[in-house]
């Protein structure tokens, strides 16, 4: 394959978010687009029997803490005699003044497809094909980035639609960028500040790495992924390799989302929602830093710092 077919940065469109069978729950994954008005998400699954409540949340991220916000949590609970559905919006960690959805259709040992339908300023839900209810947004759809998945639920599948099949494509590709990519950290990173890097790992991939540079050109730290042994590790400014104990979770076109929260004299890493744990580099080294670069083989789609 050239390097140019290699680098071709528009993937295939059943490759940009592909249905997802059977995931293992709690299941969360980025939704590639956002949401915007005419986009569909599909939810087929069973009720396990002892189903006690299970929760379908509309997220604006994906970092464990703090919560993110969530635009629209759809959670349907059967330990009460009737089932019912409570809906409601969390931000800042409070949820707000919930909305009470008696007669779902949802039943104990019973399989069900529920369909969300954003729409410009509601999100309408199906429920075997019926209309079941509307939610009218509190926060705007495009924050909403993340779909999380948990509670008492068994999912067959998670389906990615739009109502009009012509535009498919179109919207769903954000602007990527080339890599290498630089950003400019003006301040340096300080307690609290995040860096996301959102993108889609190439076909045959060799490597990927984030390095975290201060003005004199040093890099105190990077993170590198490397598809040949398929690990991942932090790479100090000595060439000490630290490797990061987890699965490895970068795999060739699919996504990816790196996560670096900023703490007091450590960088905490999530990958894919996941907690990968710490690094440590003292506060005035992180104040120091001022370029976030990106390469590999990789195409991003967002590079937030
Ligand atoms: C709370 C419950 C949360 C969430 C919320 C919705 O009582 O603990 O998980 O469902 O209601 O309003």
């Amino acid at each position: 394959m050239s390097i140019d077919e290699h680098l071709d940065p528009i993937p295939d469109s059943f490759i940009l978010q592909p249905p997802v069978f059977h995931p293992v729950i709690p299941y969360g994954t980025t939704i590639f687009g956002g949401l915007y008005a005419g986009k569909m998400v599909m939810l087929q699954g069973v009720v396990p029997l002892h189903a006690q409540r299970f929760q379908v949340d509309f997220q604006c991220g994906c970092c464990l803490h703090p919560r993110p916000d969530i635009a629209f949590h759809f959670n349907p609970r059967f330990y009460t005699v009737k089932p019912h559905v409570i809906c409601n919006t969390l931000q800042g960690g409070l949820w707000q003044k919930e909305v009470r959805w008696p007669g779902v259709a949802l039943q104990r040992g019973a399989g069900f497809l529920v369909l969300f339908l954003f729409d410009n300023e509601e999100v309408k839900v199906s429920v075997n094909g019926q209309h079941f209810l509307h939610y009218r947004y509190r926060l705007p759809l495009s924050r909403v980035d993340t779909l999380a998945i948990s509670g008492d639920i068994l999912v067959k599948a998670v389906g990615f639609l739009n109502i009009n099949p012509f535009v498919e494509g179109s919207q769903e590709y954000p602007v990527g960028y080339e890599v290498p990519c630089s950003r400019a950290l003006p301040r340096g990173l300080w307690p609290g500040q995040v860096i996301v890097v959102r993108g889609l790992v190439l076909k045959e991939p060799k490597d990927f790495t984030l390095s975290l540079r201060d003005g004199a050109t040093h890099v105190p730290v990077t993170l590198r992924a490397s598809f040949t042994d398929r690990t991942l590790a932090w790479v100090s400014s000595w060439g000490r390799k630290k490797l990061i104990s987890a699965p490895f979770l970068f795999h060739p076109q699919r996504f990816f989302e790196v996560l670096l929260l900023c703490q007091e004299g450590r960088l905490k890493l999530a990958l894919n929602g996941q907690g990968l744990g710490t690094t440590s580099l003292d506060q005035k080294s992180l104040e120091q830093l001022r370029e976030l670069r990106i390469s590999g083989s990789v195409h991003l789609y967002c590079v937030h710092c």
